[in-house]
């Protein structure tokens, strides 16, 4: 389905725990809509990089503030894709390995983490679909249309074990402990539209969340 005719400073929010299949979908509804997409937890990914580049403690967000505030990080939004520059420098594919996985959750509960992040997303000019945790709370209450993707943890586990060949228990548990440590962004929105893709293909999710911009945007 295509949905033409979008207003320019469109904002479509999708959030959900880790593997929910948001950035799948997320790029999927944007390529619909040829409309960009960003993920927002690159730039928590990239700050967890940073942290472990100069040997920073995890812990330390003055420390953390002050490598935000000396190295340039940018997020390029490209088609159907996001890099992450530091200081000129193509960092994205170093971004989603195990020890990143690991400690990113971690990272991004400082409070002065989460307030960069959201100032530097604000920055981005819509039209655009955006994943992450906390994009139609926090970051964009605004947004037009909001998402709240879902499935137990055993589903996201297999989907995360498909792409990576991992452990399969493995994945499960620390899919576990990230759900656990991200509680706190993980609220849906009072006007999210909640998806719960135990059942459905990526396919399906993505026409299902087209089909709700579409009906909204109907007479
Ligand atoms: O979506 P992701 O797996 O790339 O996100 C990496 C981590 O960043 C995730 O474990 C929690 C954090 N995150 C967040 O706290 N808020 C967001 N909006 C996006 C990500």
């Amino acid at each position: 389905m295509i949905v033409s005719v979008l207003p320019d400073q469109i904002i479509i929010t999708l959030d959900g725990p880790a593997a929910s299949g948001k950035s799948s979908a997320g790029k999927g509804v944007a390529k619909a809509l040829g409309i960009p997409f960003v993920s927002s937890g690159l730039l928590y990914r990239a700050a967890t990089y940073l942290m472990s580049h100069y040997g920073v403690a995890f812990h330390d967000d003055q420390a953390l503030l002050q490598l935000l505030y000396t190295h340039r990080v940018e997020l390029i939004l490209q088609v159907n894709d996001n890099r992450v520059l530091i200081d000129g420098k193509d960092i994205t594919d170093l971004l989603h390995s195990d020890e990143i996985d690991h400690t990113v959750s971690t990272v991004a509960a400082h409070n002065s983490l989460r307030e960069w992040v959201g100032e530097r997303l604000q920055e981005l000019h819509g039209p655009f679909v955006i994943e992450g945790r906390d994009m139609g709370t926090a970051v964009f209450p605004q947004a037009a249309y909001k998402f709240y993707l879902t499935a137990p943890v055993e589903i996201r586990a297999r989907r995360r074990f498909d792409e990576r060949e991992a452990d399969l228990e493995a994945v499960a548990t620390s899919l576990r402990r990230r759900d656990r440590l991200d509680a706190k962004q993980l609220t849906p929105a009072k006007d999210a539209i909640c998806i719960d893709t135990t059942n459905q293909t990526l396919a399906q999710t993505i026409e299902q969340i087209l089909a709700y911009v579409h009906a909204a945007r109907s007479p």
